[in-house]
């Protein structure tokens, strides 16, 4: 290594930045979903956010997040097993336990183990659902974990939507979720009416965390071919409300009193791929099964996959000068413009 690789090297940065380290020491800051809690165990999950590997494990009931690389020769300890006591890596059968304390080092079972050979642990709490993990967070800091409506309510039933890859940035996945003109376009086959096409005017309103927007309109929000289930006058409501960077959740108000809650949590896995998270609540319909639920809200995700995946640049221009606008884009407008404003680039993740 020559000195200038060596006076830049910091074990808090990736190996391998798709982001510029302007944005990424932003986004380090905030908090993103990186598994479900239903796929936690004591064995170690590997996964990735922000170009940092992860492992993820538990120790009775504590779930620990760390580096997914060994202190002692960098092996990722998400290919090693847990024996009761911890997660032994491959390589030389160093043990990871509580808290990402290294306990045994088999070459050496009679030496102090030094602070050296613990793990690089990271703030991690479970909520709907979801493990969430912010890489810059203090551990002893409120986790600042974006806000889903109704979930804590007990006339509502909680869905965990599976997780969904995609080979985009998160901000064009997010924007995306809040695009109302695409509707008629990109979803005739699950709820999007193809000769409805015109976008009645909305608001935007900013808010502490982002903003927020309502959108009413005549678009419904039952499957296709349920015929609007005799409610063709109904106005419908969307309520969005965008947590910056890549969360926002979508309130949608059903006829007779129904709501349907879905978070959209992009996880920036690198700046060109995204885990998506969906959890969703509902005060209705709850004696059907699950899988339907999950089933129809993958196939929207899906329909969108073709479109995000495939949008160029590939990264989210901040600068509105770069891509043309319409009025019905006023909630992505408002999105690029606060994200300039807490500070990403023009070019956001290009
Ligand atoms: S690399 Fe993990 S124990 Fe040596
Ligand atoms: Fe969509």
């Amino acid at each position: 290594m020559n000195s200038k690789t060596l006076n830049s090297f910091n074990p808090d940065l990736p190996v391998h930045m798709s982001f510029s380290e302007h944005d990424w020491q932003l986004l380090a800051q905030y908090w993103y979903p990186i598994a479900l809690a239903r796929d936690i165990t004591e064995q170690p999950l590997g996964t990735m956010l922000l170009d940092m590997p992860l492992v993820i494990y538990k120790i009775d009931t504590e779930i620990i997040v760390a580096k997914d690389a060994c202190p002692h020769r960098g092996v990722p300890l998400s290919i090693g097993t847990n024996d009761g006591q911890g997660i032994v890596c491959r390589y030389h059968g160093l043990r990871f336990g509580e808290n990402g304390k290294c306990n045994r080092i088999p070459a050496h079972p009679n030496h102090k183990i030094s602070d050296r050979f613990h793990l690089k642990t990271y703030a991690a709490v479970e909520r709907y659902g979801l493990i969430w993990c912010s890489l810059l967070a203090k551990k002893q800091d409120i986790a600042n974990i974006p806000n889903m409506p109704h979930w804590d309510e007990t006339t509502y039933q909680q869905l965990v939507c599976p997780q969904v890859d995609l080979k985009c940035f998160a901000g064009r996945q997010l924007e995306g979720f809040i695009d109302v003109a695409h509707f008629a376009w990109v979803h005739p086959e699950t709820f999007g009416d193809p000769e409805n096409t015109e976008v009645p005017d909305y608001t935007t309103q900013e808010t502490e965390y982002g903003f927020s927007a309502d959108y009413i309109s005549d678009v419904g929000r039952y499957p296709i071919g349920l015929d609007q289930l005799g409610q063709a006058d109904f106005q419908w409501l969307r309520h969005f409300e965008i947590h910056l960077p890549f969360t926002a959740t979508l309130t949608i108000h059903f006829p007779n009193q129904a709501k349907q809650v879905i978070m959209n949590a992009a996880s920036p896995i690198t700046a060109r791929s995204t885990r998506l998270f969906a959890p969703i609540c509902r005060n209705y319909d709850q004696d059907l099964p699950i899988e339907d639920a999950y089933e129809y809200n993958l196939k929207i995700f899906e329909e969108d996959r073709l479109i995000v995946e495939t949008q160029k640049p590939e990264y989210l221009p901040l600068d509105l000068s770069i891509e043309a606008h319409f009025p019905a884009d006023r909630s992505s407008s408002m999105y690029r413009r606060l994200l300039r404003k807490v500070g990403f680039s023009p070019l956001f993740a290009a």
